[in-house]
């Protein structure tokens, strides 16, 4: 059996436990969200990146959707830095990348540059908005950036999750020893409800494998938890998925809302995890009324089938239709809005806060219970 490719063709490993750093004078200071970068670049996660993009590569991915030599791109991967650090840096230093004082990668630096702040949230999540939280982010983080490959020293504390942080070497074995020619990835940043379910189950009755694959990284404030979605997937899997065809594992990357761009991101990266299939529903990373509900799927048009090297599967709204008396989409049912069960983020979050019961034609009993009880001892705790 062979493994699919990973995105341009090798996957990347930067992982380097004993390279000494100690010599190594200039440092780089990492904000959430760069150390997290850090750590799946090494790992290969985003093969065929080797490091921060330099100002080339940053160019051609923000107006082209590809790296400077043509390999589809989507998400500039960059290490903001505050100007006066930037002063200290040169093209052909070696930097430490140091997250709260410890040492966890290197740099080599290669450039230092400028970047068009508005230019990128523009091209990057179509619009320049600060009200979109991806937007947001990009204008709270430094202003310059510095290019160049990195050496990942240390990993970050493993913390949270541990059992369910496997590098993409890791799942391809797993794939591997369960003997799945073909897996397909489920990225989320939600509970599993029963339309999130519906179309992993319909993509699983033609694929071998199921990798459910939450990011767990960075989120906006009002979205669920990671630690409770992660009880949330475990009791879903544990009741209404056959064990043998599904696979859990965190992607711990941030979120960054940029809809379309961000679903091309999500599909290479699950690429290199080893997927040979990739959902994308309604509105994929999207927040807000930002992206047309099937943008995210139409932009994959953009590019051949070889130079993605993954199959898309992509599919209609879906939901509960009390006339069919089952999950649906708008595809497949001929009925009405007033027969289908369709609530909103926004509308579930506050049931739960509210300790009230979404219908189980949205989400499992078992699902909304534990996320009741989740939100709850958060509320407490908080
Ligand atoms: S996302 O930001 O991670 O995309 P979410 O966790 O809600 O958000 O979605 C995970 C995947 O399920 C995405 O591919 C999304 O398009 C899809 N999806 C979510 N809800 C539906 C739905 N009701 N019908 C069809 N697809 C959906």
């Amino acid at each position: 059996m062979t493994s699919i490719l990973p995105h341009g063709g090798k996957l990347i490993n930067r992982y380097e436990p004993n390279l000494p750093t100690d010599h190594i004078q200039k440092e780089v200071e990492l904000d959430a969200t760069s150390l997290s970068d850090l750590e799946l670049i090494g790992v290969g996660a985003y093969s065929p990146i080797t490091g921060f993009l330099n100002e080339e590569d940053y160019q051609s991915v923000v107006d082209s959707l590809r790296l400077a030599d043509g390999t589809v791109w989507s998400i500039p991967i960059v290490l903001p830095v505050h100007e006066k650090q930037a002063r200290t840096l040169s093209a052909g230093d070696q930097a430490r990348l140091v997250f709260e004082g410890v040492t966890y990668g290197v740099i080599e630096v290669e450039d230092l540059y400028r970047p068009d702040i508005k230019h990128e949230a523009e091209q990057v999540y179509q619009t320049a908005d600060t009200a979109h939280p991806g937007v947001k982010k990009l204008l709270e983080r430094p202003s310059y950036y510095v290019g160049g490959s990195i050496t990942l020293v240390k990993r970050p504390e493993k913390q949270r999750f541990t059992e369910y942080r496997l590098d993409p070497a890791e799942t391809r074995q797993v794939f591997r020893d369960r003997g799945w020619n073909t897996v397909v990835g489920f990225q989320t940043r939600n509970p599993v409800h029963r339309a999130h379910e519906y179309i992993q189950k319909t993509a699983l009755e033609t694929v071998d494998g199921l990798f459910l694959n939450p990011l767990v990284g960075e989120t906006k404030s009002d979205d669920i938890p990671a630690d409770v979605r992660m009880e949330s997937y475990e009791i879903l899997l544990e009741n209404y998925y056959p064990q043998d065809r599904v696979f859990l594992a965190v992607f711990p990357a941030a979120m960054r809302y940029a809809g379309p761009r961000e679903a091309i991101f999500h599909a290479m990266v699950r690429k290199n995890f080893g997927c040979t299939h990739f959902i994308v529903g309604r509105d994929h990373a999207g927040v807000g009324n930002y992206y047309g509900t099937y943008d995210a799927q139409k932009i994959f048009s953009r590019f051949t089938p070889e130079e993605l090297g993954i199959t898309l599967m992509f599919f209609e709204h879906s939901f509960y239709c009390t006339k069919c008396e089952g999950m649906a989409s708008s595809k497949t049912c001929p009925h009405s809005k007033e027969d289908h069960v369709i609530l909103s983020g926004t509308k579930v979050r506050e049931l739960l806060r509210n300790g009230e019961l979404p219908p189980a034609t949205f989400s499992r009993k078992e699902v909304v219970e534990v996320l009741i009880k989740g939100l709850k001892e958060k509320t407490v705790t908080a």
